[in-house]
């Protein structure tokens, strides 16, 4: 039976499915008993393969150990991963209304963990609190961090009632505190049911030990729970973050092949799309699907490829959305509150990983507004960094701009989560989005120049005794197109023109750097700290009255911005050399791949010469 079930999820992405499905995240204090609670649903629906339950409780007899209803999660686990692969967290049980994917959330990491990988696009949260122990820390944080996402159904199961003698009062004072406290969220639970997960009471049937209780059994409340209708999400605007991009394989074929799965909104062939944050456009040409003819629309929830009427150069991590839409945010800052569950805490100006669908990015702490501590709600004056599980709301900003809405209007595409050290440490709504070009590059360049002590000799005069003014001219264009070979060409052009130059590959500029450094040079997510260097030797170097040549490999139009930000010269002279790969900036030359490196230095020296005489 089980094995059926879970075949049916795997095959999600590919075919419609006919039963409906609803996923609840399962939320609590450690040992209040979340397994517990989900093992006895497994049982009490018949959820289980035959025999499971008989097996476990013989293996634990056998070994002399209690029995827990929690093995039984484990024992699936092993069955469940065979064959397909199905996350780890996530448990399925049926009832005759629907079926349910619950996921065990034991702890912070893996709530969040499950919120960034879509698996906690929980549709309802229930809260398990132990009756005899009462309302605990976690109680209170996984109360906070169920708000914060907006999951808007949620029920609390007060659990271990045998331990307090099925006592109303104890109950009764249960359902008071914590009612309280969710209420200062603006969180308002459909129910609470006093339950004994461990002896099956109010699980699948009302209980004969709880008179007084009046409400749902755990399963008629799952059952009661409203299905979010896809529909909603159909008419939110189409976001489609793009998780690979596969080239055909067949000769000549240079089509492109956009893969993910469509977070919200429909899109049809023909429509008018714009990546982001590159600003490219184009329009669907096509949907392609594994097994299905059909390649004219996709909606929220699918797994799709699209081709497009252009062949665009267009990275993994950017989001499509239709251009007669309601766009999203491109900005570098915006504001967010952040649940912080680092061992180290959240600080400023250090650099971290910001993962926003499927896109990564170095993102800094720019400054902490508030910080509540999530158990208490208190806000604690002045802090200025964030301690674990604490929530602060923080501005951030990301080295380079990034594509999202605010949680508010659309919540999927309004959420992130920070990486520190490899380790999932803090997930986080957007508050804000503040469209400005006051970045962290921006104040560093103007409090630097701001600083900077000049010499005897005006920019002018060196001018007029170089009889020409500086310039920074940067080729661009992919790995291995002539860029090189074009840019020493004109720097001995330039000298026996006598116009004073340097050309300076970008290779050396990494040269005598630790490997530490010069590794994360490397890494795609982090030429930040190239930039910042190419800027400030430009700025440097065209401060001394040269011609400045470099080149860097495929640089996008926000990079060439923030080098243009931290030099001196007022617009930089811009070379691309191959496919272009800009959507807004405009190459004052433009280049085919490999030319003849002496007529393109000539080329670029007639176009350049105005510029600096
Ligand atoms: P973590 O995953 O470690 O956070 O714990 P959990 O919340 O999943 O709790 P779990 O289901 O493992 O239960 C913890 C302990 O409480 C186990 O020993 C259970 O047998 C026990 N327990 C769970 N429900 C009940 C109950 O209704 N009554 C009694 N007496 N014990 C229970
Ligand atoms: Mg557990």
């Amino acid at each position: 039976m089980m094995a059926v079930v879970s075949r049916h999820y795997a095959e999600r992405g590919t075919c419609k499915m006919s039963v409906e499905t609803m996923n609840v995240v399962i939320v609590g204090h450690v040992d209040h008993g979340k397994s517990t609670v989900i093992g006895r649903l497994l049982a009490d629906t018949g959820s289980l393969p035959d025999g499971k339950l008989e097996q476990v409780k013989a293996t634990c007899a056998k070994n002399a150990k209690p029995f827990e209803y929690a093995f039984l999660l484990d024992a699936l686990k092993d069955e469940q991963a065979q064959g397909i692969t199905i996350d780890s967290a996530r448990c399925f049980f049926h009832t005759p209304k629907r079926h349910y994917i619950v996921i065990d959330a034991p702890g912070h990491i893996e709530f969040l963990k499950n919120m960034v990988t879509g698996a906690a696009n929980a549709e309802a949260a229930a809260i398990v609190i132990d009756s005899k122990e009462g309302v605990q820390e976690n109680s209170r944080r996984h109360g906070y961090l169920v708000s914060m996402l907006g999951i808007k159904q949620v029920f609390v199961l007060v659990n271990k009632m045998d331990l307090v003698d099925y006592d109303e009062k104890v109950f009764d004072s249960i359902v008071k505190e914590y009612s309280d406290f969710l209420a200062e969220l603006n969180v308002k639970p459909i129910n609470f049911v006093p339950i004994s997960a461990f002896n099956g009471e109010n699980i699948a049937t009302k209980s004969e030990k709880t008179p007084w209780y009046k409400g749902l059994s755990v399963i008629d409340q799952f059952d009661a729970l409203q299905k979010e209708s896809l529909s909603d999400k159909h008419e939110l605007p189409f976001r489609f973050p793009v998780q690979d991009v596969y080239k055909f394989t067949e000769e000549g074929d240079d089509r492109r092949i956009f893969a993910g799965t469509v977070s919200t909104g429909t899109v049809s062939k023909g429509d008018k799309v714009v990546f982001l944050p590159s600003g490219k456009r184009t329009a669907i040409r096509s949907v392609e699907r594994f097994n299905a003819t059909d390649n004219q629309s996709a909606a929220s929830g699918e797994s799709v490829g699209f081709t497009i009427d252009l062949q665009l150069y267009i990275k993994p991590g950017e989001l499509m959305v239709r251009e007669d839409q309601v766009q999203p945010h491109t900005c570098q800052r915006f504001r967010a509150n952040i649940f912080w569950m680092g061992h180290a805490p959240l600080i400023k100006n250090k650099t971290y990983k910001l993962k926003v669908l499927t896109k990564q990015i170095i993102v800094k702490l720019v400054d902490v507004v508030n910080v509540i501590d999530a158990s208490e709600i208190n806000s604690v004056q002045n802090k200025q960094q964030v301690d674990r599980h604490d929530v602060g709301e923080c501005i951030f900003e990301t080295t380079k701009p990034i594509s999202f809405d605010l949680a508010a209007d659309i919540p999927d595409t309004g959420r992130f989560v920070v990486v520190d050290n490899y380790e999932i440490s803090g997930g986080g709504i957007v508050l804000e989005a503040y469209d400005t070009d006051e970045t962290l590059i921006k104040e560093q360049a103007d409090s630097r120049n701001q600083s900077w002590v000049d010499g005897l000799v005006s920019s002018q005069e060196r001018s007029k005794n170089y009889q020409h003014k500086p310039q920074f001219v940067i080729f661009t264009g992919e790995l291995l197109v002539g860029k090189r070979a074009i840019a020493m060409e004109l720097e001995k052009l330039l000298l026996e023109n006598n116009i004073k130059s340097y050309y300076l590959s970008s290779y050396n500029l990494n040269l005598g750097l630790d490997n530490d450094i010069q590794d994360n040079l490397k890494l795609e997510d982090d030429r930040s700290e190239h930039v910042r260097r190419l800027g400030e030797l430009g700025n440097i170097m065209t401060k001394a009255g040269l011609v400045f040549l470099t080149s860097f490999t495929d640089a996008d139009d926000y990079e060439l911005k923030d080098i243009e930000k931290l030099s001196s010269v007022e617009d930089i002279f811009i070379v691309n050399v191959g496919g272009n790969n800009f959507s807004d900036i405009s190459p004052d030359v433009q280049l085919a791949a490999n030319p003849d490196e002496h007529s393109a230095a000539k080329t670029i020296f007639e176009k350049l010469l105005p510029k600096i005489k």
